[in-house]
């Protein structure tokens, strides 16, 4: 039950993480200990296995892993609690309001990792790569934070690449194949799943830069208008999320004699 197992890893859940902005890094500190140095989240942190092992990797960092599914956080939780790391808690909460869970400066990274895609144009709003959502990050990033983003899906990351100009960051990294990249960098639930069957992870990593003055969204919104004409880049692997929609342009395409894009909307 999901009731229970909350009561159970109750220590690593935050129920009521609206009411700590500006004090996450010493209110999480160990009793009698200093501050942590440095604030992170893993925004969409699923079951919670990156964070976890991020957390163990960096001692000194508090780990922040939220997810707007409280299923996930139960989950999430329970790994937190096996792992005993004290720098690591889990809360639930959406990253449509990170700016009321954070101070401005507050935050050293945040985590995109395999945000799910919302490829269809009405629903795009719901992406956590888009510029609205990297406008408020940047509010609540320190100087020098990071967003850092991977996915594996190619037309997700095509139209993430487009937002990071207008919302005024810069990218410090980029690569089409980061596990090919950096080998040694924790893995999601996502990635090991995704990876396995096949899919490379696209990811950078941007940093804000002078805050545009008039925020525009420019970019097409449907994920359909990224994905390549030849659409044999996905024969190894279709992304997550899109798999109907390439199969449906593929179908068109065999029908249509090769010009997928006859009547396609998403
Ligand atoms: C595809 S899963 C990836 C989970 C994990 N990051 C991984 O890589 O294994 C996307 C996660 O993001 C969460 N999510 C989607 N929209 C969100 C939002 N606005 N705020 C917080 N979490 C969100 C979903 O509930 C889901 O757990």
């Amino acid at each position: 039950m999901l009731e229970e197992r909350i009561e159970r890893y109750r220590d690593y859940i935050e129920a009521d993480p609206y009411s700590w902005a500006g004090r996450w890094a010493e209110a999480c500190a160990p009793a009698g200990g200093e501050a942590f140095h440095e604030v992170r989240l893993d925004l969409g942190c699923g079951k919670g296995s990156f964070t976890v092992e991020a957390a163990r990797r960096e001692p000194d960092a508090l780990f922040l892993g939220m997810d707007s599914e409280p299923i996930c956080i139960a989950y999430a939780a329970q790994r937190g609690f096996e792992s005993g790391l004290p720098n690591v808690i889990f809360v639930p909460g959406t990253g449509m309001r990170i700016r009321e869970m954070f101070n401005p400066g507050e935050l050293g990274v945040i985590y995109l990792n395999f945000p799910t895609p919302f490829p269809r144009k009405k629903d795009s709003k719901g992406r956590l790569v888009n510029l609205e959502r990297l406008m408020d990050y940047r509010r609540v990033l320190c100087d020098g934070g990071e967003v850092r983003l991977r996915t594996d899906s190619q037309p997700l990351f095509d139209f993430a690449l487009t937002q990071v100009p207008l919302a005024g960051y810069e990218l410090t990294w980029q690569s089409r194949d980061a596990r090919g990249e950096r080998p040694r960098d924790p893995m999601s639930e996502y990635e090991e799943r995704l990876g396995a069957q096949g899919a490379l992870v696209n990811a950078y990593i941007a940093v804000p830069g002078p805050p545009p003055s008039n925020p525009v969204q420019t970019a097409e919104m449907s994920l359909s208008a990224y994905i390549p004409d030849d659409l044999s880049s996905f024969d190894a692997y279709a992304p997550h999320g899109m798999q109907g929609t390439i199969q449906n342009l593929r179908n068109r395409a065999a029908k249509d004699g090769g010009d997928w894009s006859r009547g396609i909307t998403l």
